[in-house]
């Protein structure tokens, strides 16, 4: 179980805490924190993953999987929302960038094919490249966060460039991931969250994130 306890945080220029005293505990399913725009979604995901504070931010609180101290890149993976890809590696080194077995390798090919990315491997990724489509690079990204197989898997707006029919798909794809390990989504889109079938977490009331 991945749990946060009392998680306080602020950033220099809010008029009041995002969040202070907030616990919340994630079993092995698939979550979607919702609520509006600037109410701290993404700022919660970066705690989970534990991305270095910027200049004026305080946080506080403990992030605990099984009650240990996750380990990034291996307990936990995350998907950002500008999902940067190694541009001088071709998207099927990208996507199989965790692998660590034939079997795994195998895998991601199998979630490939779905994606329909598997055509696109032996061409190149990034901005300069411009060789695959924005949705298709968004795709890769989670294959790329998938490969590592973690137990937790953090997506922030993972289909912000992504058409109806590959939002359906990775829908699924992260359903079954959702199975046997913990995804944690933030996102706005109504197709991809019906198929996701995920639990909600509304973090748009300040009560929810403010306890006394
Ligand atoms: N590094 C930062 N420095 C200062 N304020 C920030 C920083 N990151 C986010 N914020 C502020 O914190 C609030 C929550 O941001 P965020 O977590 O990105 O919201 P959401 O993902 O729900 O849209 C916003 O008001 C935002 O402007
Ligand atoms: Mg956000």
């Amino acid at each position: 179980m991945l749990e946060l306890r009392n998680i306080s945080l602020h950033y220099d220029g809010l008029t009041q805490w995002l969040y202070k005293g907030f616990s919340i505990c994630f079993d092995k399913d698939c979550y979607a924190l919702i609520g509006r725009s600037g109410c701290g979604k993404s700022s919660l995901l970066r705690m989970m993953d534990d991305v270095p504070r910027t200049k004026g931010e305080h946080r506080s609180g403990t992030v605990t999987l099984d009650g240990k101290k996750l380990v990034i890149g291996h307990d936990v993976v995350m998907v950002f929302q500008d999902y940067p890809l190694y541009y001088w590696l071709n998207v099927e080194r990208n996507a199989k960038f965790g692998v660590h077995t034939a079997a795994d390798g195998e895998w991601i090919d199998s979630l490939a094919e779905r994606l329909d990315i598997k055509d696109h491997y032996k061409k190149r990724c990034g901005p300069f490249a411009g060789q695959i489509s924005g949705g298709q690079q968004q795709r890769v990204a989670v294959l790329q966060a998938m490969s590592f197989r973690p137990k937790v898997l953090l997506l922030d707006e993972p289909t912000s460039a992504l058409d109806e029919h590959n939002t359906l798909i990775l829908a699924r794809v992260l359903r079954e991931y959702g199975e046997d390990n913990t995804v944690i989504c933030v996102t706005h889109d109504d197709v991809f969250l019906k198929e996701l079938g995920a639990k909600h977490i509304n973090l748009g009331e300040e009560s929810v994130r403010i306890r006394a």
